[in-house]
């Protein structure tokens, strides 16, 4: 049976596998994937190149309309990558220096206008998957089906850092825990757009879910939302 294609907004703490599932549903359904924290750590990474202060709103105002974000198929991997200015960053916006940062630039209401604009754009067409923290409350209210993902905290510690650790050997557990306790923090309590579940969303906790079964739980909420 055909379904018509849906919005899928997926929103969570740090780490806690809400890209994995994006891509898993992304390849099944041949939908588009947005990973929407990864154009928040692009304009933070051009911020920090810059010497843009973000406690200025006068250099974030001039700094803004400078940032051409895109996204481009990586034909081998099968991902969506993220382009600044069409310079290729997918692994310069994983590096620590921007995680430290992007929780304070993602809270700035011009920030997020500017971002929020261009993701309500991709998804026009429908047949998009996009993760982040308002994407079901803000970006797409009314998105077919919303998932409000969490994990046990060390859990994510662990997975985060087994991430990390290949391309970054002098990064420490304790670096990776203290860093995901201030981006929740942060993203739970600022006063633009905080990480909340929309009323809506379907939970899903998937300490204990291997990545088959977290898709095949998920696989049946998108036939039902798309029926
Ligand atoms: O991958 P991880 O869960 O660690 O974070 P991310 O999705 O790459 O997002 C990085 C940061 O961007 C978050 O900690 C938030 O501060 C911000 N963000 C946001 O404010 N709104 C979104 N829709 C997505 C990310």
């Amino acid at each position: 049976m055909t379904h018509r294609k849906i919005t899928i907004a997926i929103d969570g703490y740090s780490s806690c596998g809400k890209s994995t599932l994006a891509r898993q549903l992304a390849r099944h359904l041949g939908y588009r994937y947005i990973d929407s924290g990864a154009m928040y750590r692009a304009i933070t990474l051009y911020f920090i190149r810059s010497g843009i202060d973000p406690q200025q709103p006068q250099q974030v105002q001039e700094a803004l309309p400078q940032i051409h974000l895109s996204f481009a198929l990586n034909e081998q991997s099968g991902d969506s990558e993220i382009l600044l200015n069409d310079e290729l960053v997918s692994h310069a916006i994983r590096e620590m220096l921007v995680a430290e940062k992007v929780s304070e630039v993602a809270a700035i209401r011009e920030v997020r206008h500017f971002a929020v604009a261009q993701q309500q754009a991709m998804g026009k067409g429908r047949g998009i998957v996009m993760d982040g923290r308002d994407i079901g409350t803000v970006v797409f209210p009314h998105a077919e089906l919303k998932i409000f993902m969490n994990a046990d905290p060390e859990i994510r510690v662990k997975r985060r850092f087994e991430e990390l650790f290949p391309s970054n050997p002098a990064l420490s557990i304790e670096e990776v825990r203290k860093n995901l306790e201030l981006r929740d923090y942060i993203d739970t309590n600022r006063d633009e757009s905080p990480l909340r579940k929309a009323d809506d969303a379907l939970i899903l906790d998937n300490s204990s879910l291997t990545r088959e079964e977290q898709l095949e739980k998920v696989l049946k909420w998108v036939a039902q939302a798309a029926s």
